[in-house]
């Protein structure tokens, strides 16, 4: 694992972002696994900034996002499609059929889940893993638990997952209860992968990831056995990390 300081918060966009380009950039046909939540919003800005600039070409890139809200079909203002589409779709020159997302309405889930999951294989598998961690070492939605799932399944959320979240929904009575997500074996598949981090809130999920036993009660510790995983995070992420 590769640690990155980062001042702050826009510091860490521009260094992800950075980090994306150089991906597009060198192989432009590249399949990104992409991450939502409030941690890649700055990245994604950057990113459509270079686009914008001429400096990116997204119109060969496939992406596949880690996860969705179960329920919450793709137009709903909270559901992760929207936004992707809202965030970074929408303002560079990709094109929305090479863009995945798993879908919140699948009915026989389990076998469209391991669709999801043959898909990004058939594709190749992701050249670069955007990840973010929840306030509990998750990542994508894949909670503390006894185990690590290998492929892409439904989740119960925990409480302090629902709490979190429910900042972005009008009440907690309104966040959904369950969710799809890719599993560990499909984010691990990633030849590289890139995770964000900022806020104190995240300090102690960020402590774990890269420092503590590698055991499915922080899903994101699996991630120092990958052999080319990156860290970016600011200093009040990293505060209960050692200065190295
Ligand atoms: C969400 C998402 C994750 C995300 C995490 C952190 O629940 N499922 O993919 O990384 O929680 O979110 P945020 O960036 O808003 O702190």
């Amino acid at each position: 694992m590769r640690i990155v300081r980062a001042k702050d918060y826009e510091d860490m966009s521009r260094k992800a972002a950075a980090i994306i380009a150089a991906q597009v950039t060198l192989k432009p046909d590249c399949v990104l696994g992409l991450a939502t939540g409030s941690t890649p919003i700055g990245t994604y800005k950057n990113l459509a900034a270079a686009y914008e600039a001429g400096d990116l070409d997204f119109s060969q890139v496939k992406t596949y996002n880690l996860d969705e809200y179960r329920g919450l079909p793709g137009d709903h203002d909270q559901s992760y499609r929207y936004f992707m589409n809202v965030n970074l779709f929408d303002h560079v020159n990709i094109d929305k059929a090479n863009t995945h997302v798993p879908d919140g309405l699948m009915e026989d889930y389990e076998a469209a889940c391991a669709e999801y999951d043959a898909a990004v294989a058939a594709a190749g598998h992701q050249d670069l893993q955007l990840l973010g961690i929840g306030n509990n070492g998750h990542i994508g939605f894949n909670e503390p638990g006894d185990a690590f799932v290998k492929g892409t399944h439904c989740v119960d959320l925990t409480e302090s997952t629902i709490q979190a979240n429910s900042r972005l929904f009008d009440s907690i009575d309104d966040v959904p209860r369950q969710a799809y997500t890719m599993g560990i074996g499909t984010i691990m598949a990633a030849r590289s992968v890139l995770v964000i981090a900022n806020g104190e809130v995240k300090a102690q999920a960020v402590h774990d990831m890269c420092y503590g036993p590698i055991a499915p009660s922080c899903q994101a510790s699996i991630l120092q056995l990958h052999p080319n995983c990156i860290v970016v995070a600011d200093e009040a992420a990293l505060s209960l990390c050692p200065a190295e």
